[in-house]
């Protein structure tokens, strides 16, 4: 079949903004006949909207929606050969199984060939049959299951089976797509997996294309064809779980869908990275020196023997999951969560090594150096690298002060907060680094590695004896190599905790 006649939905640049405020931004995508398409997302990121566009409930704002090629912008709801169960789902509490089944087909009018007293054949428009009806509601609910309960009263039904009943009621219409906006969202856990397995026994008994929405990333893996992950209003990636999975274009993909390991790596030289202490050899090739995000997944790391891997590290904690080992491996100052179906001792040292293959590299947009392994040192300063740099720690509890003895105080409740060695992700803008040749003059120095004109004024990278890098925007021109010191005002350092408040009241 051509590429083109095989797509039942495409989306085209839609948009949709409610009073203004856009909350679904150039959204494409082609769907083929008969595929699992998911839409996955955080709640408010627009799944429900999209679906509710595609089934004719809103009006794109801007931006084309064609069914087997036509645009459907124009028709309304019950003209579209497409079903929705919704995210609350509504059954009629006063009929029983059957009679919400066939509630909509009893309405239904089609079109009939009739011979007139004339002899003339016209069309009318006729109900149908009881008969016909009657076929269509056993078939609808032998799919979900439901043969048996065709006079039972919806109120009496478990979560389960009145999900089956919705999705019963908009299968028998034989729609070409059928969209499920969070349809097991109100069940418990094991109901939730049995369903999901029905859903998709269903979708092929079908074949018909489902449109289906969750923020439920394991649910999303195990059920689609094709996911579609959305942020704000924005797709991030479209592709297969596999694609989606292990090729995730940027951090938030990553972090939604399964778990992993993000860092924050630069690149020093031909498909190799620097993160978390180490430099390990990759199969991306980005430009020397990018900051890029890393993202490695737990099954990928293995752990051996002290030495014998890239980057050395001591067991801090252990979870059994069945089949496998959770540990997390602490490297430095950073974490690193790897599975194992061997047992290792918590406490023990381990070096940790990764496949080329299994490093993912993506482009990061830098607009703020951060730093993810800073700490508070005894004096009250935030430690970047080796540097000690002046800081206003007061900006952790808004309103407090610090005492004669170097504590935090709340000023409105009074307690005490000790935050020496406290572990904190330290940021500062790149306009808020002065860069001098007076090394006495800063908190830090380093050479400069890197320099690119950026319209108006030079982007520089200034990498510390102890490998940490500071990029900073300047007006003024240094040269590659030069020893430079660094410089930041205490107010100009944004902190915050690893860990919660909790953690550091003195009692
Ligand atoms: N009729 C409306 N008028 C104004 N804003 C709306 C309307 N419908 C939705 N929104 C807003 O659009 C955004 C996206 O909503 P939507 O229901 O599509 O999110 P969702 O991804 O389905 O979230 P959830 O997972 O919580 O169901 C939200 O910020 C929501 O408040
Ligand atoms: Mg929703």
């Amino acid at each position: 079949m051509d590429e083109k006649e095989n797509i039942i939905i495409s989306l085209q640049h839609v948009k949709k903004a409610f009073e203004g405020t856009t909350v679904v931004e150039d959204f494409n995508l082609d769907v083929k006949k008969g595929q699992f398409v998911t839409i996955l997302g955080p709640s408010g990121c627009g799944k429900t909207t999209t679906l509710r566009m595609i089934a004719g409930f809103e009006t794109p704002t801007s931006g084309q929606i064609l069914l087997n090629g036509e645009d459907i912008s124009m028709l309304p709801p019950h003209k579209r050969p497409v079903n929705t169960v919704f995210q609350h789902y509504a059954l009629f509490p006063h009929l029983d199984v059957y009679d919400n089944v066939a509630f909509g087909l009893k309405m239904k009018k089609v079109p009939v060939t009739v011979t007139n007293r004339k002899g003339e054949k016209v069309t009318k428009m006729k109900h149908l049959s009881a008969k016909l009806i009657d076929e269509k509601v056993s078939h609808a609910l032998a799919i979900v299951d439901l043969d048996e309960m065709e006079d039972r009263d919806v109120k009496t039904l478990s979560g389960g089976q009145q999900q089956r009943v919705a999705i019963a009621r908009a299968i028998v219409n034989e729609p070409q797509v059928l969209l499920l906006d969070e349809p097991l969202s109100a069940l418990d856990h094991k109901m939730r997996k049995d369903m999901q397995l029905e859903l998709k026994d269903m979708h092929k008994k079908l074949g018909i294309t489902f449109f289906y929405v969750t923020h439920d990333q394991e649910e999303a893996l195990t059920m689609s064809d094709v996911i579609v992950i959305m942020k704000d209003g924005i797709v991030q990636q479209a592709g297969t779980p596999e694609e989606i999975y292990n090729e995730p274009v940027n951090a938030f993909v990553a972090d939604f869908i399964g778990e992993s390991n993000i860092y924050n790596g630069t690149m020093v030289g031909k498909k190799k990275a620097r993160f978390i202490g180490g430099v390990w050899e990759c199969v991306d090739d980005f430009p020397l020196n990018e900051k890029v995000d890393i993202v490695v997944r737990p099954e990928d790391v293995m752990m051996k023997k002290p030495g014998k891997g890239t980057v050395d590290g001591k067991i801090v904690s252990k979870i059994f999951k069945g089949v496998h080992y959770e540990f997390i491996v602490k490297v430095g100052k950073n974490e690193v969560l790897c599975r194992d179906t061997k047992d290792h001792e918590v406490g023990s040292e381990v070096s940790i090594s990764v496949d080329p293959e299994n490093i993912q590299i993506m482009h990061k947009e830098l607009t703020v150096n951060q730093y993810t392994d800073a700490y508070i040192n005894n004096n009250n300063q935030v430690v970047i690298g080796e540097d000690a740099f002046d800081c206003d720690i007061t900006q952790l509890i808004p309103g407090s002060f610090v005492d004669a003895d170097g504590y935090l105080v709340d000023r409105r409740d009074g307690k005490r907060y000790d935050f020496k060695d406290a572990d904190v992700i330290a940021e500062i803008g790149l306009d808020q680094i002065d860069i001098s040749d007076d090394l006495s003059s800063g908190q830090s120095q380093g050479t400069i590695i890197e320099m690119v004109w950026i319209g108006d004024h030079y982007q520089y990278i200034i990498r510390t004896d102890d490998e940490e890098d500071f990029v900073a925007n300047s007006p003024y021109t240094w040269n590659e190599n030069d020893t430079v010191s660094v410089s930041v005002k205490p107010e100009d350092i944004k902190l915050r905790l690893k860990k919660g408040l909790d953690e550091y009241v003195v009692e």
